[in-house]
């Protein structure tokens, strides 16, 4: 037995060939700095310092009962009801059986690529995009066709016809993150309207990744994929209260959808993971019934707001930048007078100090699938307050100065 010789185990091809997170992978450069000493402002990650609602958290605090039981797969009937509330404030009419609640956003996101695609299947995504869309296609087994946007040109989608360009036989859905991380883009009703039209008539899924509904700052609202008239069965909503209830922890997302086929599909998985989180449920239910709701969402909204003036007023005094004014979420991509911004971003992490201070931002190449696309960008998220966030533009343009020199 002592001496039996046993074949090496294998991981599998899948797991080794996972994506990285493009915006984890320098964390460890940043623990280094923190070790040393340094205090690193972090506007690489959509982690927000905001305080999460009282009432949510007393939902938690208050909870009184002897087991921490299972909830029902599809999420608990009272919590149900309650969001069927929330989506009607938001102008979203929904009954609670075109509705469920999963782990996160995360969750309804890989639960909408299952549902909505073989395996092999292609799904159009414009990039740049959230880079955790990559995980949901390999684990789907389902390949990435990036639709081309360009920062100079605010992100917009390109026409109609050069989107069906892209699409083959494998095509089986389109993805909009609306608002989007990582641009701050709130489509227009024109892009929304060439969406619907392409995938009506290409036999398309439309997966609406609407986590940052709330979080739109100007005169552009946006438009629910489930407001679309004529795609209530191509339409699946990816949802979540991470951002909007700065709860991302709570782990409380849902996926809606009118199509009974779809929520039938996706419940079957739910029950594969059995339950979602029963305490964020509780936290959410009792917000969402309080008196406080929804003005708590409108101080967060009006703080955003503040954050990314301060911050594009930061970035404004610093030369050599390029970059536009984002309508929503609380992202921004920023084309740097760098070749290669990620050696920049490196560069700031284990090089600059001012005052024993630095900034962490997210190289952009991470955010596109097309090779050498965004080299010269970063992404930031103003998720810090208004003064940390005037300190990160004084950090960047020092270093850039120094970098330059
Ligand atoms: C566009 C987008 N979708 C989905 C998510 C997933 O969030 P969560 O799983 O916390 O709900 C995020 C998180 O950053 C996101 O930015």
């Amino acid at each position: 037995m002592g001496d039996k010789m046993h074949n090496p185990v294998n991981i599998s091809a899948r797991a080794l060939s996972f994506p990285e997170s493009p915006i984890r992978k320098l964390n460890p450069l940043a623990d280094r700095a923190k070790d040393e000493g340094v205090k690193v402002y972090h506007v690489n990650i959509g982690q927000p310092d905001i305080a999460t609602p009282d009432e949510f958290m007393n939902g938690i605090r208050e909870a009184d009962f002897d087991v921490l039981s299972y909830s029902p797969s599809k999420g608990i009937k009272k919590v149900l009801e309650s969001l069927v509330g929330y989506y009607s404030d938001q102008g979203i009419k929904l009954g609670s059986g075109d509705l469920m609640i999963t782990t996160g956003g995360s969750e309804a996101g890989l639960f909408a690529f299952y549902t909505a695609l073989d395996q092999g299947a292609e799904i159009l995504i414009p990039e740049p995009f959230y880079t955790n869309y990559r995980g949901f296609a390999q684990m789907a087994g389902v390949d990435i066709i990036p639709i081309p946007t360009e920062r100079a040109n605010n992100f917009a989608l390109p026409d109609g016809e050069e989107i069906e360009d892209l699409i083959t036989e494998e095509t089986g859905a389109l993805l909009l993150t609306n608002p989007s991380n990582p641009t701050g883009r709130i489509y227009s009703e024109k892009e929304i309207n060439t969406v619907r039209n392409l995938v009506t008539k290409n036999d398309l899924f439309l997966i609406s990744d609407e986590v940052y509904r709330e979080f739109a700052y100007g005169d552009t609202r946006p438009v629910s994929a489930l407001n679309l008239e004529g795609i209530e069965d191509r339409a699946i909503m990816i949802d979540s209260i991470s951002k909007r209830l700065s709860g991302c922890g709570a782990r409380i997302g849902t996926l809606a959808s009118r199509n009974e086929e779809v929520m039938n599909a996706t419940l079957k998985l739910g029950q594969s993971r059995l339950s979602p989180p029963t305490m964020g449920q509780l936290g959410l239910a009792r917000f969402l019934n309080s008196p406080t709701y929804p003005s708590e969402i409108d101080r967060m909204i009006d703080r955003y707001e503040k954050r990314r003036d301060t911050l594009l007023e930061g970035l404004d005094r610093i030369d050599g930048l390029s970059f536009g004014k984002p309508d929503g979420a609380f992202y921004l991509m920023v084309s740097l007078p760098v070749e290669d911004a990620e050696t920049f971003v490196r560069w700031m992490l284990t090089d600059f100090r001012d005052e024993g201070e630095t900034a962490m931002m997210a190289p952009g190449e991470g955010f596109y699938n097309t090779p050498g696309k965004g080299k010269d960008q970063i992404r930031l998220s103003y998720v810090l307050n208004r003064e940390d966030l005037e300190r990160v533009t004084e950090l960047m343009g020092k270093g850039l100065a120094q970098y330059e020199g």
